[in-house]
């Protein structure tokens, strides 16, 4: 328990508000999880899997409505408008709450609120923050269980700390009498942050970055509030460590937009001999500068919560072998023999499913039997490549930062930023197909900047800023260097050119001997790209040909690209720094004279 004084009174303030049965708080143990995951499976939310397959695990079937991010109900509640900027959705804070209390008010009835102290980072470490989530969802404190450091613990750490509070109902109050669905949610979806006030209210859905508020909501937009305001970076990348076959090793940190490969990456097999990949984390990095001038990173995180579809022993043996037990599985199939199946898990299809609708499915059926953003949760240290440093509260040295995105065109397999500027200059211009990583059309090719686009908390132009500042107060010969991949592109075909997952290591060669000082690249208007050969292909079945479309560079294009660079820039009103239009306007001109 606790005696924090604005944590009791918040709890009595919501619950208050919210009218739940009961008050529950989780002290984080093993007996509750097994408690809650067996409540869970009585009203039908969870089904538990074959022990001798996947011990200790659940699959749940989330209500067809309720299967990803809303970013069209997401909102940053600051007080001035410019302040959220003009990629994020606005309500000015004293009309959203208004808002807010009519929609939770009793919004709890016939149910339990649940209390959720949780760490993001190291407990104790001076990099972490304290979290307080108010949950109404079962399904919810079992993730978070997975995902951070929670319970007991957490309120010893607390004392009488500042935490902040992160408020979530699933919208849907039970009459007297009334039996539960298995998936309980509400058609009125609000996921709000309140930036000044570092707060935290999420109504109506109970899937993934709406729910589990620790993670986009807490450890992305206000964590990158937090970041300006004290002078450090909370950044949607991955972590890794990369050891070359002399034993050498070096950490590097990776945005891609959601469903772009972070989890891949973060875990990659490497295909050539002697190198080796270990993981940081996944999906978020929060970085500061340490004493000696580097910048260091830790992952807030305690789990994964990763895409299902499309892993498989080929692509992530590590994500498949991570999700061994312990784990829970949400929106993919059900085997007969009470294991998971998702598409692109293994070559042949299974003769019969349950799919993640509920229905009986086979490879005849028209429709896939997981949803494209069916997700494992699964605990970070179960990972068989986890890195020895993971849990270090000092973090891990970051020597390179790479942008990513889903770009079939235009965009070259790497290319490295001829100085921190001109990194930011290429993160600011991130475009990428979207995905079902969010509710809304797939495929279309919007700008997100520094694959931050839904989860920044406030104007993106400051964040450009922010992130110009800070190298240069940084010493520059200690910055990482900044690089942009693609492994996305396609041929005329539409055939993936670049055979990617393990394969992505010879890029990461490439990088690692830039690193080095290696004289393989040649100046171009997109940045230093490798001079031909000098991405290893030894054993690759792609002609010199083939490699060379993936770095074509067209001075009709490129110019095209920096006219819409410009007005994109214009479009943030006066908020992208200067540095940026320096850096655009020489870009520009090396294309004119290319
Ligand atoms: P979030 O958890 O939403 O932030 O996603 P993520 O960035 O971690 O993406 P993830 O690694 O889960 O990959 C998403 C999808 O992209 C999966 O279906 C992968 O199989 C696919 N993918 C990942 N890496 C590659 C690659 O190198 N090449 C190709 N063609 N596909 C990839
Ligand atoms: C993402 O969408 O980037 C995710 C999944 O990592 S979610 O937790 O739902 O945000
Ligand atoms: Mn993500």
């Amino acid at each position: 328990m606790t005696t924090n004084k604005k944590l009791l009174a918040w709890v009595e303030e919501m619950a208050n508000l919210c009218k739940p049965d009961s008050v529950y708080w989780c002290d984080g143990s093993e007996e509750e999880y097994n408690r809650l995951a067996a409540e869970l499976v009585e009203n039908g939310t969870f089904k538990r899997l074959n022990d001798d397959l996947r011990p200790n695990s659940y699959i749940c079937m989330s209500d067809p409505s309720d299967v990803a991010r809303v970013e069209d109900r997401t909102f940053i509640c600051s007080e001035k408008k410019e302040d959220a900027g003009p990629t994020n959705n606005w309500m000015a804070p004293a009309e959203m709450k208004t808002k807010l209390h009519g929609l939770f008010d009793g919004s709890m009835k016939g149910r339990t609120m649940y209390v959720i102290p949780f760490s993001m980072g190291p407990l104790g470490s001076n990099i972490a923050h304290i979290g307080v989530e108010l949950t109404d969802s079962a399904y919810v404190v079992c993730n978070m269980r997975i995902m951070t450091r929670m319970g007991q613990k957490v309120l010893d750490q607390l004392g009488d700390g500042e935490f902040v509070p992160c408020l979530h109902s699933v919208g849907k109050p039970l009459a007297e009498g009334e039996k539960d669905v298995p998936w309980p949610c509400s058609p009125t979806k609000y996921i709000c942050h309140f930036p000044e006030e570092r707060s935290i209210w999420s109504f109506g859905s109970g899937y993934g970055g709406n729910a589990l508020l620790g993670k986009k909501c807490f450890a992305l937009r206000i964590a990158s509030v937090m970041a300006r305001d004290e002078g450090w970076l909370a950044e949607h990348m991955l972590i890794v460590g990369i050891t070359n076959p002399q034993g050498e090793k070096k950490y590097v940190a990776a945005a891609f937009p959601s469903a772009c490969g972070k989890t891949n990456l973060a875990m990659l097999t490497p295909s050539i001999p002697g190198w080796k990949v270990e993981t940081v984390g996944d999906d978020i990095a929060w970085m500061k500068f340490g004493v000696d001038g580097r910048l260091y990173a830790v992952n807030p995180e305690y789990g994964f919560f990763g895409v299902a579809p499309g892993t498989s022993e080929k692509t992530n043996a590590n994500a498949l072998a991570s999700a061994t037990k312990n784990s829970i599985f949400t929106n993919v199939a059900l085997t007969p023999e009470g294991d998971i199946w998702w598409e692109g898990m293994t070559d042949e299809k299974p003769a019969h499913l349950t799919d993640w609708k509920n229905r009986p499915w086979t490879p005849e059926s028209t429709e896939p039997s997981s949803h494209p953003n069916s997700r494992f949760t699964a605990p970070a240290g179960q990972c068989p490549v986890i890195d020895p440093k993971w849990e270090d509260p000092a973090g891990v040295p970051i020597s390179a930062i790479l942008f990513g995105g889903r770009r079939a065109k235009v965009v070259p397999l790497v290319s490295e930023a001829f100085d921190w500027n001109h990194g930011t200059f290429l993160g600011s211009t991130v475009s990428s197909e979207t995905t079902a990583a969010a509710v809304g059309a797939v495929g279309q090719i919007r700008r997100d900047p520094f694959a931050m686009l839904p989860f920044c908390g406030y104007n993106m132009g400051d964040y450009f800023k922010h992130w110009i500042e800070t190298g240069e107060k940084a010493d520059q010969t200690k910055l990482p260097k900044i690089f942009y991949v693609n492994w996305f592109r396609k041929d005329e075909n539409g055939k993936f050119i670049w055979p990617g997952y393990g394969e992505n290591i010879r890029v990461l060669e490439w990088i690692f001997n830039r690193l080095d000082g290696a004289d393989i690249a040649v100046e171009t208007p997109k940045g230093f790209l490798p001079k031909p050969g000098t991405i290893n292909t030894e054993g690759l079945d792609i002609s010199p040909e083939r490699m060379n479309k993936l770095f074509e560079v067209d001075k009709e294009e490129g110019l095209v690209e920096m006219a819409s660079i410009r007005e994109y820039y214009n479009s943030f009103e006066g908020h992208v720094p200067q540095e940026l239009y320096d850096v655009l306007d020489k870009v520009e001109s090396m294309y004119k004279k290319s």
